[in-house]
């Protein structure tokens, strides 16, 4: 680190930022003061990191990201290693993937971009209700030149093209799951983000499981025989996703922990 950037990094610490972020704010907007000045601001008053530098890093790809999508986590990540070795099952050269509630793109980019590196041409399907998020997704999309990758406006499934009925390979999804009351309760950042992309309503007595209930009873009509859904819930979803899954038409349905142990992951398979 040069000294000009080592004093930014100072100035920024000295008016109450972390020392890491303080590094990552000179690294992306570099020493101008004015400029620093206004990121750092945003960053003091409360804003997401990943919002004031406007990308960060999922997987393979750099997506960007601000104030109209979820900020694509970690466990998310996870997920998508998950769906890889369903479509690593099958003898899948072409696979046919929905991406439910896409946001930034996150999921369905990064399986596109990791399944064209070994030689799979996946084309996926990617929707979401929100316009603004289906904005910065087809952006994403372009920065990465991922061209086999379609985007649609829909309220769930509800806006797709019947003809998808019954030969979709894979569904991912990460559906709202956060309950309004807890909602309340979690680190004021999350208020940031678009509050329809984290809390749903109630179902069968869980908080926040309306939405992924209805993902998992939605998709199996969707899927082809040897289809799966790859789907992140709450951690305390797991057994009611389980058995709605078995309810749902799904024959084989497992539920995977995080890194961390938590039930977060349900993985259910057509047969
Ligand atoms: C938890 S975010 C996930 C975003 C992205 N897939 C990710 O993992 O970072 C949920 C997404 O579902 C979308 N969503 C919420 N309600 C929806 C609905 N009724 N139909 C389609 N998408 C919806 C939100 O706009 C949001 O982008």
């Amino acid at each position: 680190m040069t000294d000009t950037n080592a004093e930014s990094v100072n100035r920024l610490v000295a008016a109450g930022l972390d020392r890491r972020e303080a590094r990552w704010l000179v690294e992306e907007f570099g020493t101008e003061t004015s400029t620093l000045s206004a990121a750092a601001e945003r960053r003091l008053a409360g804003e997401p990191l990943q919002y004031v530098i406007g990308h960060w890093p999922f997987r393979s790809l750099d997506l960007d990201v601000d104030a109209r999508v979820l900020i694509p986590r970690p466990e998310t990540e996870e997920l998508v290693t998950h769906a890889l070795g369903e479509l690593a099952r099958g003898d899948r050269t072409t696979p046919l993937i929905l991406d439910v509630g896409c946001g930034s793109g996150a999921i369905g980019l990064a399986l596109a971009d990791e399944l064209l590196a070994r030689g799979v041409r996946a084309s996926v399907v990617a929707l979401d209700v929100s316009l603004d998020a289906l904005d910065v997704a087809k952006a994403n999309a372009r920065k990465h030149s991922l061209h086999a990758v379609s985007f649609v406006q829909s309220h769930w499934f509800d806006g797709l093209d019947p003809s998808l009925r019954g030969r979709i390979d894979l569904i991912v999804a990460n559906p709202p799951y956060v309950g309004a009351e807890e909602f309340t309760t979690l680190d004021p950042v999350l208020r940031y983000e678009p509050l329809g992309a984290l809390v749903a309503e109630d179902e069968r007595g869980i908080a926040g499981f309306r939405d992924v209930a209805h993902v998992i009873a939605t998709s199996s009509a969707w899927l082809n025989d040897d289809g799966a859904l790859v789907l992140e819930h709450g951690e305390h979803q797991g057994d009611a996703a389980l058995v709605l899954a078995k309810e749902s038409g799904f024959a084989d349905v497992e539920d995977r922990a995080d890194v961390a142990g938590r039930s977060r992951v349900l993985v259910a398979r057509r047969r």
